[in-house]
C-alpha cells in the first residue's frame, strides 16, 4: 500500500439531511457493539470467515503459486462453474480489475480469460460458451460448497463432456479442479473417488462469506489478481472494524453502515439500491445483493437490496428515485482516482475535444470526462436527497485489490453485525430450499415422490384463471 494516507469513507450526510440520524445512531451504538461482540465471540455457527483471512487465506495464496503457474503453462482461460457465493465475488473482482466489455480479443491486459457457467439453466448461453471455448485452451474449476447444487452440477456434466471430447479423458481430468467442503457432500466423494485435484472451503464458512477462501482466491489468482494484496486489505478491515477497542461509530465503517441501514429500515426505507458509476463495477452490486438479501431477508423482514448503474439509470430509475414513493434509499460507490486500474493501458484522461458541431456542449470543451462525471455524481446525490431519498456514499481512494478486499470484508462485517443487532441469523438461508423442493419433485428426483404427487395434483385441480395468450400464424 503506497497510499495509507488515503482513506475509504462512508459519507451519510445526504442521508442525515432526509432522516436525522445522529441521535438514533448514538442510541443504537450499544446494540451494535453487543452484536459485534457476539460475532467476535465465535459462539455463532458459520463465522469461520472472520479469522480465515488472518493466516489460512494468506498461506493458501502463497501455497498455490506453483499450481497457478503450472495450470497457466497449458491454459489461457479458466471456466469457473458455480452459483451464488461460489462465483459472484470472483466475477465482481475480475470484472472490475481485468475484464473489458469492449475487448473480446485474447490477452486483454495480458491476463488469462475467465468464463463463468453454472449460474443459470439457459441453453443458448451455455452453447455460446462452448463455441467460445473453441478459441481457447481452457481449464475448468467446479466450485460448490454443498456439492449438491443443481445448476453447477448440470453445467459441469456438459462442460466435462466438451473437455473429454476435445482433450481426451486423461487430459480433461488434468484440466479439472474441484473446490468443495473438506469432508462432506457428493462432490467431495467424487473428488476422492476420481482423484481430482481439489481445494477445500472450510466447513464453518458459508457461500456468500467465502470470497477469501479457495472459492475466490484460486480463480482470482489464475486471472492474475494480486490475491495477497486482496487478503491483506480484508485483514486491515478486520483490524479496523472488529478490534474490541474500535467501538466508535465515527470511525468504524462496519458499525456505522450497519447502524445507518437498520435505522433507515426502521423508518420505513425498506429498499436499498447500490448505485455504481461504471459498468465495470456492476459485479459488486450482484455480489452485494446476494450477501445482503440471503443474510437479511428473514422472518418476513429485512431491507430489499437492489442496484442501479449510473448514469445509464438516471434515464430510467432516476425518475422513480426522484419522485416515486419514499421507501428507497441509495448507497453510491464513487472512486477518486478512476484510472487507477487501467494505468498504462488506457489514456489517463479523456478531454472533451473542441468541435465545430453546434451541439450546445461547447461549455464543457477541454474539460476532463472524469471531472464531468464527478460533477454529475454530486448533482445526482444532491437532487435525490433533496427529493426525499436518503443517500449514502462509499468513497474509494482508488480501485485496486487492497481496497476491494477492504470494502468486501467491511460489508460482510456490516451485514453480520446489522443482522445480529436486528435479531436474525445472517448466516443461514432456509428460504432458498422451497423452490428446490418443487424443482426436485417436478424433475422426478427419487427422494421427492410424495411432493411430486402433491404438486401434480395442485396443477391439475388448479382453480387459477388461465393465462392470456396470442399465437402467431404466419
Ligand atoms: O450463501 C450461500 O451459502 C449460498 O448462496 C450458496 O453460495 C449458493 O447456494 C451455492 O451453493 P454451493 O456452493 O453449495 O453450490
Amino acid at each position: 500500500m503506497d497510499d495509507l494516507g488515503k482513506r475509504l469513507s462512508l459519507d451519510w450526510t445526504k442521508a442525515h439531511d432526509v432522516v436525522p440520524l445522529e441521535k438514533e445512531l448514538n442510541e443504537q451504538s450499544k446494540i451494535l457493539c453487543n452484536a459485534k461482540q457476539l460475532l467476535s465471540s465465535k459462539e455463532l455457527e458459520f463465522t469461520g470467515w472472520l479469522d480465515h483471512i488472518e493466516g489460512e487465506a494468506l498461506d493458501f495464496a502463497s501455497a498455490i503459486k506453483e499450481d497457478v503457474k503450472k495450470l497457466l503453462s497449458y491454459s489461457d482461460a479458466l471456466v469457473v462453474i458455480g452459483v451464488g457465493g461460489s462465483f459472484l465475488g470472483t466475477q465482481a473482482v475480475h470484472q472490475a480489475m481485468n475484464q473489458s466489455s469492449h475487448h473480446s480479443k485474447k490477452g486483454f491486459l495480458d491476463k488469462p480469460t475467465l468464463f463463468f457457467a453454472g449460474y443459470h439453466l439457459d441453453i443458448k448461453d451455455l452453447s455460446e460458451l462452448l463455441e467460445a471455448l473453441d478459441g481457447y485452451t481452457p481449464s475448468l474449476v467446479l466450485i460448490s460448497k454443498s456439492g449438491s447444487t443443481t445448476e453447477p452440477a448440470l453445467a459441469f456434466r456438459v462442460i466435462k463432456k466438451y473437455f473429454d471430447d476435445r482433450f481426451g479423458k486423461e487430459e480433461s481430468h488434468l484440466r479439472t479442479t474441484i473446490i468443495t467442503d473438506p469432508k462432506k457432500g457428493k462432490l467431495r466423494e467424487i473428488t476422492e473417488s476420481h482423484k481430482y485435484k481439489s481445494y477445500s472451503i472450510p466447513e464453518n464458512i458459508g457461500g456468500r462469506y467465502s470470497i477469501f477462501t479457495p472459492a475466490g482466491i484460486f480463480p482470482l489468482a489464475i486471472s492474475g489478481i494480486d490475491v495477497e494484496s486482496f487478503i491483506k486489505g480484508a485483514k486491515q478491515a478486520k483490524k479496523d472494524c472488529l478490534d474490541p477497542s474500535h467501538n466508535s461509530l465515527d470511525t468504524n465503517l462496519a458499525l456505522c453502515y450497519a447502524g445507518v441501514r437498520n435505522i433507515l429500515y426502521s423508518q420505513g426505507f425498506k429498499v436499498e439500491s447500490l448505485c455504481v458509476w461504471s459498468p465495470k463495477y456492476l459485479g459488486f452490486a450482484e455480489w452485494w445483493k446476494q450477501l445482503f438479501s440471503e443474510s437479511d431477508g428473514k422472518n418476513n423482514s429485512g431491507i430489499f437490496p437492489t442496484s442501479a448503474l449510473f448514469s445509464r439509470d438516471l434515464h430510467s430509475l432516476g425518475q422513480y428515485f426522484q419522485e416515486g414513493e419514499k421507501f428507497l434509499f441509495s448507497t453510491h460507490i464513487t472512486v477518486d482516482d478512476e484510472f487507477s486500474l487501467s494505468k498504462g493501458t488506457v489514456k489517463k484522461s479523456i478531454l472533451v475535444p473542441d468541435s465545430d458541431l453546434e451541439d450546445g456542449f461547447s461549455f464543457v470543451s477541454k474539460k476532463d470526462l472524469f471531472s464531468i462525471q464527478k460533477e454529475v455524481e454530486f448533482a445526482t446525490i444532491m437532487a435525490h436527497s433533496d427529493g426525499g431519498m436518503p443517500v449514502l456514499t462509499w468513497q474509494f481512494p482508488r480501485i485496486d485489490e487492497w481496497w476491494l478486499g477492504y470494502w468486501m470484508y467491511t460489508n460482510m462485517l456490516a451485514c453480520a453485525i446489522g443482522g445480529i443487532a436486528r435479531g436474525i441469523n445472517p448466516f443461514d438461508q432456509p428460504g432458498v430450499e422451497n423452490y428446490k423442493k418443487n424443482m426436485f419433485a417436478l424433475l422426478g428426483h427419487p427422494g421427492h415422490v410424495e411432493e411430486a404427487k402433491k404438486i401434480k395434483n395442485r396443477l391439475e385441480n388448479s382453480k387459477r384463471l388461465k393465462s392470456v395468450s396470442v399465437s402467431s400464424q404466419i
